[in-house]
């Protein structure tokens, strides 16, 4: 029920019609077609009208506005058909098919062309590669397949003439990912005979008008194709085919498909070497038969790649089999005649199917696995050679007019009786309405025993000479009382019907006089087997592969074939079921005219169509009838969610009363009818409002039910995580507990370890202990170090104190401190024995006058005097104070400076007593250099630094610097002073209040370190090497 169109276009919907008759019909129909309306609808049918003009209908824009849109919201079109299906398939997974009928030329291809279009253009929103790379194959597909399969005739300049089924694989989300080609009966008596005004297929003229002369030159043939016996009657027809652009096309389009380049340039070969075959003509030399023009031969054999004597041997000679002897039979020249024309036939229909099959190689549904990606769906579209009636109809018109009717009985089955039938069967109230059955035509063909291919394949199976006029013989017994067929013997009276010859079908689109001449050799279909023999032996790869039969050898006994007539019938029977099986969808083409005028609305002939095709029943079933009826569950499945009553489940006694209920409550009661198991929906607004309800719900279920999922993702990750976290945990307790274990069990006999553990080695710890192993190896350190400290004497106490002292100050600063010897400190004696009792007496002497504890250091020094001599003298440190001494004099003191300020002074050189009674004498620091050498300049309060180096120690070059440093700052910090250490080189120092800078330099040849005045103060010449 159309609308968006004003009426002056007539009715869109011809269930719109105040009154169903077919003059209102006819009158509906005719005034859409004058204004250019060549679509209307009967429901969901699409009746169109060959416009015979091009149309602007069928633009972008205008695929646009039928995009997604249901049948009745835009103008009728075959995009709207072709939505319907494409949702039908899409929402509820269904296959269907788009089956085509209607005469030849009443626009069925040119349909089939635009409903693939469509599809194409809505198809890949995302234009997936694979996806285009399929869309482009089927659409590329066409053009070849109408090349090789269409030819002019009197009734359509394009005619198709083979059946396409093509069947186009959608995946889940709906874009194609495939298809199939299934083709039906080719004319081939087209490729040796065509009628007057007539064309042999259109690929023989592409080639002929469209070839490079190169491309022609090799293939040995010419422009004209007037020089052909085959194709000379429509060489010169005036069309506005053009040949030689549809060449190019053709070339290309094959290229893209995928033809191969030895393919392509076989497939011009097969119909060169058809041509050629054309022009061979027998003759007879006595009792022997011989092929006239022999030079054809070798340009046959070229072409085919064989070897010639066998191609001439194949035409002139048939191999026979009588039991185990093999014979070569001569044949006439009537026999070499029909085998030449059955090998030209052959080669042109094993050309069609092979080339079907490498498109359908190529499309095919590939990696598709059905668990993963879901059901993949089917679109079916059928265009078959529509009913046809010729001057002279023969074996191919009575198999193209039987394939219609079995299409049309399909439509009554599915249109007019399955729904009438289910009506009655849902106790619907309903007035049958009465149509034409035509399954007693279609038994009247294809009835086992009685039916005429029945007869004719009983007339092929007679031994013996077997002649069309016998098998015409034989409908005349078996179906004399068929009121579909008669023949001039059976109604002499009838001039329109030859005897022996005619017979006529009553078909349901009209009286058809069938010649039976040629029946049976049609039917039988014989290619003698050296012909497959000698195609199969050719070099050439792509030609061998499509005779695979000729390898048997002649004494190997092969079934006899099926007949040409069986195969298409179970070729028909198979495709109705397939149909069958699907989601129909019809459109059902009317041709205006004979005379292909855009212009010309023949009433009378327009009429008989409308009449056969049953459009008018179909019209008032339609009316009458429901456009949409679901079972109970399956609608309420779909549509519960639109009612509260039935949303998430009803409580109702059966689904019935559900669906009642919801459909009461969105006010459609009026407009539907409850059945036993279906509810049936009169109009599709109805359901078009209830989808778009669901529509609407369905959005906010979507969104519930992604809260709800969402919440529980968010659950789940959260409890995911928190098991993490414990297992982390679980772990990381391990980990430390672990380490500590292993810890305790390396240090577990610390104790009794030689070395308290230094050797043993630490585990690695976890990240987390790092610092704890830190901790615990200092501790372990700590532990080792007094371990080993605890048992020392006093003295030793007092000496690694010292050595503690020197290193924390010197350490990396100076080499060698001595730490690896024992520390004596007092060395005096040690280092000159000679002089050991003056000292020890001056040392007593002094440690009663100044009372010491002790005696920190003491030995012979090199010494800088004021008068920047050097001189030799001793030092001796003690607890208290700083002695320097003259070994010469017995170790006299020269000079004594406190280490610290002192209250009491007990003991006061001469000359100094002012100085020390201020209290400014006293060591403050000490400097040394970061060499070898044994300087030390003790800095002093009062500015007057001592500057020695110490010397003649025994062992020789014994270093004592660390000792010397390492025991005063150990002695100060037990008295919890402080004592400022240098190490610096030169050393800045202060002589009598002067600055001066001490520099250790080493020089050559000299024996012992000894000083020198320099500019700036003093430099120590150490021995150099
Ligand atoms: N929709 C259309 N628009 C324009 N011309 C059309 C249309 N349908 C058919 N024709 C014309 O009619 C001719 C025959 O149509 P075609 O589809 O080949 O017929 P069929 O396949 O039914 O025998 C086409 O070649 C074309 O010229
Ligand atoms: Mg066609």
């Amino acid at each position: 029920m159309a609308e968006h169109e004003s009426l002056e276009f007539g009715k869109a919907d011809f269930v719109l019609l105040d009154n169903v008759s077919m003059e209102e019909f006819m009158a509906n129909l005719k005034l859409r077609f004058e204004k250019g309306r060549i679509y209307t609808y009967i429901g969901e049918v699409v009746v169109s009208v060959n416009p015979y003009r091009a149309m602007n209908i069928y633009g972008r824009d205008v695929i646009e506005q039928y995009k997604g849109r249901e049948l009745y919201e835009r103008p009728p079109h075959l995009f709207a058909i072709a939505d319907a299906a494409y949702k039908a398939m899409k929402r509820r997974n269904k296959d269907t098919c788009i089956v085509i009928s209607g005469e030849s030329g009443a626009g069925k291809t040119e349909a089939s062309k635009y409903i693939m279009q469509y599809i194409a253009a809505i198809t890949n929103p995302n234009q997936r590669a694979e996806v285009e790379r399929v869309k482009n194959m089927l659409l590329k597909s066409n053009c070849v397949l109408e090349a090789f399969g269409n030819a002019k005739t009197n009734r359509n300049d394009n005619s198709s003439r083979f059946g396409k089924y093509m069947d186009i694989n959608f995946d889940f989300k709906g874009d194609p990912i495939g298809g199939h080609i299934n083709n039906y009966l080719l004319e081939k008596s087209r490729v040796i005979f065509q009628q007057e005004g007539e064309r042999s297929f259109h690929s023989f003229y592409q080639l002929l008008r469209g070839a490079p002369d190169s491309l022609l030159r090799s293939l040995h043939i010419q422009k004209d194709p007037k020089a052909y016996n085959f194709i000379k009657v429509g060489g010169q027809l005036k069309s506005c085919i053009n040949d030689g652009a549809d060449f190019k096309a053709v070339a290309d389009a094959m290229k893209v498909i995928g033809f191969t380049g030895d393919e392509i340039q076989t497939v011009y070969k097969i119909l060169a070497t058809i041509l050629h075959l054309g022009n061979l003509t027998f003759g007879v030399d006595g009792d022997v038969t011989l092929i006239e023009n022999t030079k054809l031969v070798s340009v046959i054999r070229e072409l085919l790649s064989t070897k010639e004597e066998n191609v001439e041997k194949a035409l002139l000679y048939r191999t026979v089999a009588t039991g185990r002897d093999v014979i070569e039979k001569q044949h006439t020249t009537q026999e070499a005649n029909y085998g030449r024309d059955a090998l030209a036939k052959a080669m042109y229909e094993r050309l069609f199917c092979w080339i079907v099959s490498r498109i359908n190689d190529i499309i095919e549904v590939r990696n598709y696995d059905a668990k993963i990606h879901g059901k993949n769906t089917v679109i079916g579209v059928l265009d078959i050679y529509g009913f046809e009636i010729f001057q002279n109809n023969s074996f191919e018109q009575f198999c193209i007019n039987y394939c219609n009717e079995k299409l049309q009985q399909l439509f009554i089955q599915l249109v007019l009786k399955q729904e009438q039938d289910e009506y009655q069967r849902e106790g619907i109230p309903w007035k049958h309405i009465d149509y034409f059955n035509n399954q007693i035509i279609v038994d009247l063909v294809e009835q086992q025993h009685k039916g005429i291919f029945a007869v004719l394949d009983e007339a092929c199976m007679n031994v013996g000479k077997v002649t069309d006029e016998v098998f015409l013989q034989g409908l005349n017994t078996k179906l004399a009382k068929h009121a579909h067929y008669t023949s001039r013997k059976l109604s002499p009276t009838d001039k329109s019907l030859e005897f022996d010859r005619d017979f006529r079908i009553r078909h349901y689109a009209g009286d058809v006089v069938y010649s039976v001449v040629g029946f049976i050799d049609k039917n039988k279909d014989t290619l003698f087997q050296d012909f497959k023999r000698l195609l199969y032996n050719s070099s050439n790869s792509v030609l061998k592969a499509m005779w695979p039969e000729g390898k048997l050898r002649i004494t190997e006994v092969t079934k006899r074939p099926l007949t040409a007539a069986t195969l298409f019938k179970n070729s028909m029977i198979s495709l109705v079921e397939n149909l069958a099986s699907k989601e129909p969808y019809y459109v059902r083409c009317i041709k205006p005219n004979d005379v292909k005028s855009p212009l010309l609305f023949e009433h009378e002939r327009c009429r008989h169509q409308v009449e056969y095709l049953g459009l008018l029943e179909n019209v008032r079933v339609r009316r009458a009838g429901f456009a949409n009826r679901q079972t109970y569950p399956r609608f309420l499945q779909r549509y519960k969610m639109i009612s509260e009553f039935t949303w998430p489940n009803h409580d109702l006694p059966s689904d019935k009363d559900a669906v009642k209920r919801l459909l009461q409550g969105c006010g459609f009661d009026h407009d539907v009818a409850y059945g036993k198991t279906k509810v049936f929906i009169r109009t599709p607004r109805t359901l078009f409002s209830l989808e778009e309800q669901r529509a609407e719900m369905v959005q906010r279920i979507v969104l519930f039910l992604q809260k709800v999922w969402r919440g529980t993702i968010a659950r789940m990750r959260y409890r995911r995580m928190r098991a993490a976290l414990t297992i982390l945990q679980a772990y990381r307790r391990y980990k430390v507990k672990s380490y500590i274990r292993e810890v305790n069990r390396r240090f577990k006999n610390v104790r009794s370890m030689k070395d308290h553990g230094r050797h043993v080695k630490w585990p690695t710890p976890p990240k987390v202990l790092r610092r704890f192993e830190e901790a615990l190896k200092s501790i372990h350190s700590r532990w080792w170090a007094w371990t080993l400290i605890k048992g020392l004497s006093p003295e030793e106490t007092l000496q690694v104190r010292a050595k503690v002292a020197g290193l924390e100050a010197l350490k990396g600063q100076r080499a060698d401190l001595g730490l690896q010897r024992a520390w004596e400190g007092n060395y005096l004696k040690r280092d000159s024995p000679d002089t050991a009792a003056s000292f020890t007496l001056v040392s007593s002497d002094l440690q009663r006058k100044d009372k010491f504890m002790r005696v920190l250091f003491s030995c012979n020094v090199r010494k800088i005097n004021r008068f920047h001599k050097s001189e030799n003298r001793a030092v001796l440190i003690t607890d208290r104070h700083l002695y320097k001494m003259d070994p010469l004099k017995q170790y006299k003191p020269m000079k004594s400076i406190p280490l610290y300020n002192e209250t009491v002074l007990s003991w006061i050189p001469s000359g100094r007593a002012d100085q020390l009674m201020s209290g400014v004498i006293q060591v403050t620091g000490l400097s040394v250099s970061p060499g070898k050498d044994q300087l030390v300049v003790f800095h002093t309060k009062d500015s007057r630094d001592l500057v020695v180096c110490l010397q003649d120690m025994v062992p020789a070059n014994e270093s004592r610097i660390g000792e010397l440093v390492g025991t005063l700052l150990s002695h100060f910090k037990s008295e919890k002073r402080k004592l400022q250490v240098n190490i610096a080189s030169p050393i800045q120092c202060s002589m009598n209040g002067r600055k001066c800078t001490v520099i250790v330099e080493p020089k050559i040849n000299q024996s012992q370190p000894d000083f020198t005045k320099s500019r700036s103060g003093y430099i120590l010449a150490v021995p150099g090497n």
